[in-house]
């Protein structure tokens, strides 16, 4: 049967490149209304695309935001049903000097860890790519006659700025959405000789805060010296979130952190990992982090704060001697099981409040967050999915819990009852919310082929 299926991807290799180089020339940027029509285009387009891959029924679900492309292929109720989770939406494309190519004008390109060269455009990987395999490898199922179950699909457009409508839908459409377990292609792999697959989600906490010290701008030297400077004191009461082990000093945040066992790290410390190639991969001399902890699991198993932007003042060309009014921030904090993001957000809420000095007045507006995530490795979807990619990798993918979120993913369990089997093929160095976004060909045909194999394992194992 797999023989089918593999002459049919190689038979139609071509056009499921140009087909996916139609996609990503929408710009679907859901952060910035000015892309809105574009957001929409992506949506029909993917229907469009949905459709021509020979599923039954595909429907175009308004929401108050953007629209959730919704298909389903039902054979048999008696069938497990896998549902298809992706988003068509894209992170915004600047610093646009940055692309060495238009972010939305596909090309194959070869880089080092791409001989046989990657599409380079914005959401290429994430997660235009990587849904996009799902569609083919369904359609290539489809057109031999080897599609094992039921599938439906659930496309959104709003991920990128925390899938509000999303849960919308969830909600509402609770019976329509029913099914077995839900499929994801939105995480990476460790590499392309070490297929991984990914068993956990970081949640987040997302806020925004403001200083404001004088009532307007003031000038530097008839104030300077008797008056709070909002920045300095944002910088300082910034700085005062890390203590010199690089722990959060926020009291109770690391209150409802599960700690690994010995055992559990020292598995996870078999996974292959070079500091060395780390460092040299982002320019660093040193990495920096909690105390104790290694560079994986600062990145996943545990918490962090960051902050995402700072501003105020002057900084245009020259200078300009002046004490600023206000001062602002943005700040994330990644959480790990079993931390809760709106405690987190109310914790530091708090805290922040609390170390300003009386002399500014501070301000604490919460964004959107997530929950995080863990999946079991005993489940029928992971064996499936183990098993699928030692097929056409040649070897068993090693479990790996990752630093990102899809805040979704835990809203899936809790409305609909059905863990998730994160099976994604991107790579950390496809920079992914970055200038000059791309994905491996490789990556993208094996995709493909390794779908297919998820299916045909997850039947069998769920039959047994
Ligand atoms: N696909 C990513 C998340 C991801 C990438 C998880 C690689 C694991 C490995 C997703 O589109 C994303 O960017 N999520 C955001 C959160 C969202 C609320 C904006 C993130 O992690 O910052
Ligand atoms: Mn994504
Ligand atoms: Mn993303």
């Amino acid at each position: 049967m797999h023989q089918k299926i593999k002459e049919y991807i190689e038979s139609h290799r071509e056009r499921f490149l140009n087909e996916l180089f139609e996609l990503l020339r929408i710009p679907s940027v859901s952060a910035d209304p000015q892309y809105k029509e574009a957001v929409f285009k992506a949506a029909y387009k993917t229907a469009e695309f949905l459709k021509a891959a020979g599923i039954q029924y595909v429907e175009v679900c308004p929401t108050p935001g953007y629209p959730v492309v919704y298909g389903e292929h039902l054979f048999d109720p008696s069938l497990p049903t896998v549902l298809v989770y992706g988003h068509y939406d894209v992170q915004p494309p600047d610093p646009l000097d940055l692309w060495e190519s238009g972010p939305f004008d596909p090309v194959v390109k070869k880089t080092d860890i791409h001989p046989e060269g990657a599409v380079f455009a914005r959401g290429a990987c994430d997660d235009k790519g990587q849904f996009f395999m799902h569609v083919k490898a369904v359609e290539a199922m489809l057109a031999t006659d080897t599609m094992p179950c039921n599938v439906k699909f659930m496309i959104e457009g709003e991920e990128e700025v925390g899938s509000e409508h999303l849960a919308w839908f969830v909600a509402n459409n609770k019976e329509k959405l029913k099914c077995d377990t839900i499929l994801i292609s939105d995480t990476g792999i460790l590499s392309n000789e070490t297929p991984s697959i990914c068993t956990g989600l970081r949640g987040l906490s997302y806020v925004e805060v403001e200083v404001v010290g004088p009532n307007r701008d003031l000038h530097s030297g008839l104030y300077g010296g008797a008056v709070p400077n909002p920045i300095n004191i944002l910088a300082k009461m910034i700085a005062s979130l890390h203590d010199e082990n690089n722990r959060i000093t926020i009291p109770g945040f690391y209150d409802d952190v599960v700690n690994l066992s010995d055992e559990e790290r020292r598995l996870m410390a078999e996974a292959p990992h070079s500091d060395e190639a780390f460092k040299k991969s982002i320019g660093l001399k040193n990495t920096w982090g909690e105390s104790g902890f290694t560079t994986p699991e600062r990145t996943s198993i545990r918490p962090t704060l960051d902050v995402n932007g700072i501003w105020g003042g002057y900084t245009g060309e020259g200078a300009k001697t002046v004490i600023p009014s206000k001062a602002f921030a943005k700040i994330s904090m990644r959480l790990v099981p079993n931390q809760n993001p709106d405690k987190i957000t109310r914790l530091f809420s708090e805290h922040f409040i609390k170390i300003a000095p009386d002399c500014v007045s501070v301000k604490v507006k919460p964004h959107h967050g997530g929950e995080p995530y863990v999946s079991p490795l005993d489940s029928p979807e992971y064996q499936a999915a183990s098993l699928a990619m030692q097929s056409t990798f040649g070897k068993k993918p090693v479990p790996v819990r990752s630093g990102g979120s899809i805040p979704i993913v835990s809203l899936f369990e809790r409305e609909l009852g059905v863990k998730s089997i994160l099976l994604g093929f991107g790579l950390d160095s496809d920079a992914i919310h970055s200038p000059n976004e791309h994905f491996g060909l490789f990556n993208y045909y094996i995709g493909i082929e390794t779908i297919p194999y998820f299916y045909e394992n997850y039947v069998n194992i769920k039959k047994a």
